[in-house]
């Protein structure tokens, strides 16, 4: 079997020698372990062995997901087999953590080649956003190899900075408005969160957010957190996610998922999976920095749904924790730095960024007043939960949502 012979590595520190089947691009050895804390979180090591099976899971899902909006396309324009294969053109570098691979005898270094410091290109990006493949010259060095999520997306150097572009889902491609909405809430109530602006592009809304991992942070997803320890059978998912920062030694998981699963009630968000929320570690010094600041809000407001039933907000998913909103409403620990004056005009704040003179194509009058309504109607029965005190916290396995999923797009594009 050929393979390429490489080490893994967390920024300048070895952590473990691999080989890569250069077929398929799965791990098919693993070697000496030169740094086992370093590992990414949640990999088994029994008897300093590691396990293959979980560590080729975390390696493929640094991969484009095959479900992503586009990527069967791309692949064609390509002429690759598949996502994993993309992986290795760029080393496995990201711009959310600091895990890449160095090849056998290439005497690469960090420095020269992470993406926080170094340019990267823009031609996988294009082709993710349908382009053709540039005949001469085409480099594969991009952070876009890594990206993780559904929805159509790149990443940019804009005025120096590194940003995130996303696309939303059809018919109304109102994620990235959502997006900007749910910044102006949170703007509102004091809820640490990445602030998103919109770019129109050929008459097609995109949400930028710029990267907020530097070269000494990353980002350790919640379902690593989540699955760092097996959780029984009389403990909710929740507490058991608590349960686990704490062991970690994460400070403020329960007032960050107090504004988390708060904010998440009154825009109705549906896709709140242990893959959009999770905590910020120093990665050189493996401390926790505390919960990351809440990204990804965009699959809310009814953004797939038509008027009748956004007035109606039946059929809302519900997630990371229970099944229903109002369900995962009782397990905040307190309200009380929720101020619901700085609410008092949510209904102006949602119109006005869906009156957008470019989103007329996607939205209409009726669309608009259902989102803005309901969510009116959110704030004033939230407050009336809390006033009657019907939401005292209560932490049980009830409801509680038994896979985790992001929403697929796949169908919908
Ligand atoms: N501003 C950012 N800085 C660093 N990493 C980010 C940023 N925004 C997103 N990410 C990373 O990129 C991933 C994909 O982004 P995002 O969750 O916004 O996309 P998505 O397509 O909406 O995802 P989903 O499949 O949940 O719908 C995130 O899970 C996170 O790991
Ligand atoms: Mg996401």
């Amino acid at each position: 079997m050929n393979g390429l012979k490489c080490t893994l590595m967390h920024k300048y520190i070895h952590v473990v020698e691999l080989e890569l089947d250069d077929a398929t691009g799965v791990i098919c050895k693993i070697g000496t372990v030169f740094g086992s804390k370093h590992l990414p979180i949640g990999i088994s090591v029994r008897k300093g062995v590691i396990d293959r099976a979980e560590l080729n899971e975390w390696w493929t899902g640094r991969s484009i997901p095959t479900s992503r909006s586009g990527i069967r396309e791309a692949l064609e324009t390509l002429e690759i087999q598949n996502t994993k294969m993309l992986l290795i053109r760029c080393y496995g570098l990201s711009l959310s953590d600091q895990y890449w691979i160095c090849p056998k005898d290439s005497n690469l270094t960090w420095e020269e080649i992470n993406f926080f410091s170094n340019e990267f290109s823009d031609d996988i990006g294009d082709v993710l956003f349908g382009e053709k493949k540039k005949a001469n010259a085409f480099n594969f060095s991009s952070p876009d190899n890594t990206s993780d999520g559904n929805l159509k997306k790149r990443w940019k150097i804009i005025d120096r900075r590194r940003c995130l572009v996303k696309g939303g889902s059809n018919p109304y491609r109102q994620q990235p408005l959502n997006e900007v909405i749910a910044h102006k809430i949170m703007d509102r109530l004091n809820i640490p969160h990445i602030p998103y602006t919109v770019m129109w592009s050929q008459g097609v809304p995109y949400s930028v957010c710029e990267d907020f991992i530097n070269e000494n942070t990353e980002l350790i997803p919640a379902w690593c957190i989540l699955n760092s320890s097996k959780r029984d059978n009389n403990t909710s998912v929740y507490q058991h996610f608590v349960n686990c920062c704490e062991t970690f030694g994460i400070k403020d998981a329960v007032p960050f998922l107090d504004r988390m699963i708060t904010l998440d009630y009154i825009i109705a968000n549906e896709d709140r999976h242990f893959n959009n929320f999770g905590v910020l570690r120093n990665a050189e010094t493996l401390e926790w920095i505390g919960m990351a600041p809440i990204y990804d809000s965009g699959s809310s407001l009814g953004y797939d749904k038509v008027p009748a039933q956004i007035r109606s907000g039946q059929e809302i998913i519900c997630k990371p924790f229970k099944n229903h909103h109002e369900e995962q409403l009782k397990l905040v620990s307190s309200f009380e730095w929720l101020n619901f004056r700085k609410l008092s005009d949510v209904k102006e704040l949602i119109t006005e960024v869906l009156s957008a003179e470019e989103a007329k194509d996607y939205m209409d009058e009726n669309r608009i007043h259902s989102i803005a309504e309901s969510v009116e109607y959110r704030v004033n029965r939230l407050q009336q939960m809390i006033l009657t005190e019907k939401l005292s916290q209560s932490i049980s396995t009830q409801d509680d949502v038994e896979r985790d999923i992001a929403a697929d797009y796949t169908q919908k594009m």
